[in-house]
C-alpha cells in the first residue's frame, strides 16, 4: 500500500537476486523520484510502478526502454480515455494528454563489471485520480481528462503493451520503437527550449536521432544532439 519509492524496492529486489519481470506497484509513495533528482508527488489514487528488467543488451541500448515505455503509456492512456484526446510522446519520456504531462518515467540502471546491464528498473507514475500544482509546466490526470477507470485497469493495460512493445523491440530492434515513438511526439519541426544544467538552448526540434537523441537546430543552422534535458515549447 505505501513505499518509499517502487524504484527504490525494485532495486531491493534486484540485489537480492529477483527475476527479470518482476514488478513492484505502490499505492502511495512517501519518497517519490522524478528525474533530475526531483520529487515526483505520489499521494493515493495514482499509479505508481516499477518493473525489474535484466535485458542482455550493452548499456546504450538500454536507454531505448525508455521510448518503449513512453509507447505503452501513451497507448494504455489512450485505452482509458474517451475519443478526441490527443495523447502523446514528449522527449525523452512524458506522456501528455492534450499538452499537458500525465505521466513521467525514470529508468535506474547498474552496471555489471564486466560492461553489461546487471538490473534496469522502469519506474513509471501515471496520474490517475490527481495531478500536482506545476509552475513551469501544465500537468493532468486522468480523470480530469474524461476517464472514468481505476488504478488496477490502468496499470493491466500499461504493463500489457509494455510487455507487447519490449518483446517488439527485442525482436525488430530500436528503428520500430523509433519510428512508432515519431508518430506520436510533440513538438517535431516546433521551436524549443532545452534547459540544461548551465544553459537554455533555442532552436527547432528537428528530428529524433537512431540513437534517440533530440535534434535541435539551432538559429545559426548547427544541429545540434541533444541527450539529456528538459525540453519545452517556446513561446
Ligand atoms: C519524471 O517525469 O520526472 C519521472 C517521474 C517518475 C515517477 C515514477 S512513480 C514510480 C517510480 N517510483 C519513483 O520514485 N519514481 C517513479
Amino acid at each position: 500500500d505505501v513505499v518509499d519509492s517502487t524504484n527504490d524496492e525494485a532495486r531491493r529486489q534486484a540485489e537480492a537476486g529477483a527475476a527479470d519481470r518482476t514488478l513492484v506497484w505502490g499505492g502511495s509513495q512517501t519518497g517519490g523520484r522524478g528525474r533530475r533528482g526531483r520529487v515526483w508527488q505520489s499521494p493515493a489514487g495514482n499509479c505508481y510502478s516499477s518493473l525489474l528488467l535484466r535485458p542482455a543488451v550493452p548499456p546504450a541500448q538500454a536507454a531505448q526502454v525508455s521510448f518503449v515505455t513512453a509507447l505503452a503509456v501513451v497507448e494504455a492512456v489512450d485505452l482509458c480515455l474517451p475519443a478526441g484526446r490527443r495523447v502523446t510522446c514528449k522527449w525523452p519520456n512524458d506522456v501528455l494528454v492534450d499538452g499537458a504531462k500525465v505521466s513521467g518515467i525514470l529508468l535506474e540502471s547498474r552496471m555489471t563489471s564486466s560492461g553489461s546491464v546487471d538490473w534496469l528498473i522502469v519506474g513509471c507514475g501515471i496520474n490517475v485520480a490527481s495531478h500536482p500544482a506545476t509552475a513551469d509546466y501544465a500537468a493532468t490526470d486522468l480523470r480530469s481528462a474524461g476517464a472514468v477507470v481505476e488504478v488496477p485497469v490502468v496499470l493491466e493495460a500499461y504493463i500489457g503493451r509494455l510487455e507487447l512493445w519490449l518483446r517488439r523491440w527485442q525482436e525488430h530492434g530500436f528503428a520500430l520503437v523509433r519510428q512508432a515513438w515519431l508518430a506520436r511526439a510533440d513538438g517535431i519541426g516546433a521551436p524549443m527550449q532545452v534547459r540544461l544544467p548551465d544553459r537554455t538552448l533555442h532552436g527547432i526540434f528537428a528530428a529524433l536521432a537512431a540513437s534517440g537523441a533530440l535534434l535541435l537546430l539551432e538559429q545559426d543552422g548547427n544541429r545540434r544532439a541533444i541527450t539529456a534535458g528538459d525540453v519545452y515549447r517556446a513561446a
